[in-house]
């Protein structure tokens, strides 16, 4: 473990210092709940996130769509640095902070998770002393300062897809005076030479477990990962891993999303056969809203693997109308009705509305129970979500 917290960035002023900044982090994050134990209070009040954070983009919604502002230099305030929340470090898969001067438009790639996730994440890795780990996602290099402070350099490695990323995080735990190994390339193909792994721990989403993380684990390691797929619903789970390739686990409680894996975001969506689609359709008591409902998107995409939303409108007066797009050209557009009510126009290879609508009823009859109600099972095989003492269950897709 290191002992040695890395120095302290000059304040000249009376505004509190990173070390204060940090005990009060640690305090918040302990009344929250997320911190619950004194080993990980001692590597949250030691690792400077500042060095990990020194810029960032703020979000802003307006009328042309969200902005990103950068915010560098003095505007980069040490309190802000030590706020729980997600600061977003890179844009589109290569845009910093100090690339540009003004707002820009641009998707997130890569940030600096809140810390309350982080910090409840690691709680809920089970790290005990002695344990080899693997991260997938290093980004800023907080959460991998994090793990060498609890364990020690030599027990993490860490895994990062974007060279440039992963360099700034060298650096910034070079100066925070960490070494733990650090890897650019895929995570989902986990780090061979470094097996086997007692705790492997994912900071971005995957539509299924990889089976490099289940190859590369001891009997008996923890993988804490989230799970998405198209529809952006997620779900954090816990999976025990009981010999090669079979594991076992529930979904967490908690609503945590993360950016996905790289290699497994959607492709592009082809709209034309549900933009061709014409009928009046069925109707259908399952409408566009149960997308709202943080598990009834889950379930849907549970029930539609390779699916995509798209929400459409021919004028400024005319109703959205909400397509699911699978990847085989099947569709299934929600019609509004004047009474308030929906029906469903399908078309292509697979009725996928009725799919939707007898997994939404399963799940309802079952109590329209959390995420955290579901469990995964993975063997070689197979990946498969399920809910206990129901048919409710579906494949991960490959
Ligand atoms: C939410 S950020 C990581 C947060 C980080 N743990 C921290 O505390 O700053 C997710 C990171 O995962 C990386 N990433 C995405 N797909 C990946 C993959 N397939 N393998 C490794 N890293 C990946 C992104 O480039 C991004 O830097």
């Amino acid at each position: 473990m290191n002992t040695t917290p890395p120095s302290q960035p000059a304040t000249g002023s009376a505004a509190p210092n990173g070390a204060t900044l940090r005990r009060r982090l640690a305090d918040g994050l302990s009344a929250s709940g997320a911190l619950r134990s004194a080993e990980w209070r001692a590597a949250v009040e030691a690792v400077p996130r500042e060095v990990f954070v020194a810029d960032w983009f703020d979000r802003d919604d307006t009328d042309r769509g969200t902005l990103w502002t950068p915010v560098t230099g003095d505007k980069a305030a040490l309190d802000r640095v030590y706020s729980d929340v997600t600061l977003v470090t890179q844009l589109d898969g290569h845009v910093v902070p100090s690339d540009v001067a003004d707002p820009v438009h641009g998707a997130p790639s890569s940030s600096s998770t809140l810390p309350g996730l982080v910090v409840g994440m690691l709680e809920d890795l089970s790290v005990r002393d002695g344990d080899e780990v693997l991260e997938i996602g290093t980004g800023s290099g907080y959460s991998t300062a994090l793990l060498a402070q609890r364990l020690g350099d030599r027990r993490v490695t860490s895994v990062e897809i974007d060279p440039n990323t992963s360099a700034r995080a060298a650096t910034a735990l070079r100066r925070a005076g960490y070494h733990p190994h650090l890897v650019v390339g895929d995570g989902l193909d986990g780090v061979p030479d470094r097996a086997p792994f007692t705790r492997v721990i994912a900071t971005c989403s995957v539509r299924r477990v990889p089976a490099p993380w289940l190859d590369q684990a001891d009997t008996g390691a923890v993988i804490l990962t989230n799970l998405s797929g198209w529809l952006y619903a997620y779900g954090q789970v816990r999976l025990t891993v009981h010999g090669p390739g079979h594991a076992t686990g529930a979904f967490l409680p908690g609503h945590v999303s993360f950016m996905q894996a790289r290699r497994d975001a959607p492709p592009p969506i082809d709209s034309r056969s549900a933009m061709a689609g014409t009928g009046e359709g069925r109707p259908t008591s399952l409408g566009p809203d149960i997308l709202a409902d943080w598990t009834g998107r889950f379930v849907v995409q549970g029930a539609l693997p390779t699916v995509q939303h798209l929400r459409t409108r021919v004028g400024d007066d005319s109703p959205y109308l909400d397509h699911l797009i699978a990847t085989d050209g099947s569709y299934a557009t929600l019609l509004p009705q004047p009474d308030g009510g929906w029906r469903v126009r399908q078309g292509g290879p697979r009725p996928m509305w009725d799919r939707a609508e007898r997994a939404v009823a399963a799940w309802r009859a079952a109590g329209s129970p959390p995420t955290a109600a579901f469990r995964l099972r993975v063997t070689p095989e197979s990946q498969s979500v399920h809910l206990p003492h129901t048919d409710l269950a579906w494949c991960l897709p490959e």
